[in-house]
């Protein structure tokens, strides 16, 4: 299939709580390539199945990567979850499908990620700063909470009142400018924006 479509909020489809995947298939390992295909192609440096309309617990991200293309380091979580989470950081999310929106939110610094990879080997993984940042947003995904529940009523009540007023305006292509900006990694703290 290749690359797909990434729903944008509002769709309902992202609120929904995803199902654990049952058994890797054929079909799985190909919607797994393709979501990383799409992450790749947008720019972001993860992406959750629900992102592209699959109600299943599947992750992939690669928080190495820079729009440069040198050393991808795709990584494929499947039923991910969170083990442990320690410490506290605010980082300066965007998510691919909140279009023209980032906003500071505070995580744990720390976490320990346990999950299965395409060939059903158990993985487990500590992280911290970006990477830790990263796991937690995608995991929400998965049970239908984005990066904008995670803020202040007020500055979430600011960007939906934009958002919905741009879509009655019937500004829906809004997003897609032609011209994407490149995956800022490794920049300070609170100045990123990186997609999620
Ligand atoms: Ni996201």
């Amino acid at each position: 299939m290749g690359i797909r479509d990434v729903l944008q909020f509002p769709d309902p489809r992202l609120r929904r709580r995803s199902e654990p995947i049952e058994k890797i298939t054929d079909e799985l390992r190909q919607l797994a390539a393709d979501m990383l295909e799409t992450m790749y192609d947008e720019p972001g440096i993860g992406l959750a199945a629900p992102q592209v309309g699959a109600s299943v617990r599947l992750v992939v991200l690669d928080t190495q990567w820079t729009a440069d293309d040198a050393d991808r380091k795709p990584c494929v979580f499947v039923n991910p979850e969170l083990t442990e989470r320690s410490g506290e950081l605010i980082w300066n999310e965007g998510c691919l499908s909140v279009p023209d929106f980032s906003a500071d939110v505070k995580r744990a610094e720390r976490v320990v990620l346990r999950a299965l990879d395409l060939e059903g080997r158990e993985v487990i993984e500590t992280a911290s700063g970006l990477r830790a940042v990263c796991f937690q947003h995608e995991v929400d995904h998965l049970d239908g909470v984005l990066f904008i529940d995670r803020i202040s009523r007020l500055k979430r009540n600011l960007y939906v009142g934009k958002r919905k007023k741009l879509l009655e305006e019937g500004g829906e292509r809004w997003t897609s400018s032609g011209e994407r900006p490149p995956v800022p990694i490794g920049t300070r703290r609170g100045t990123t924006g990186i997609k999620l």
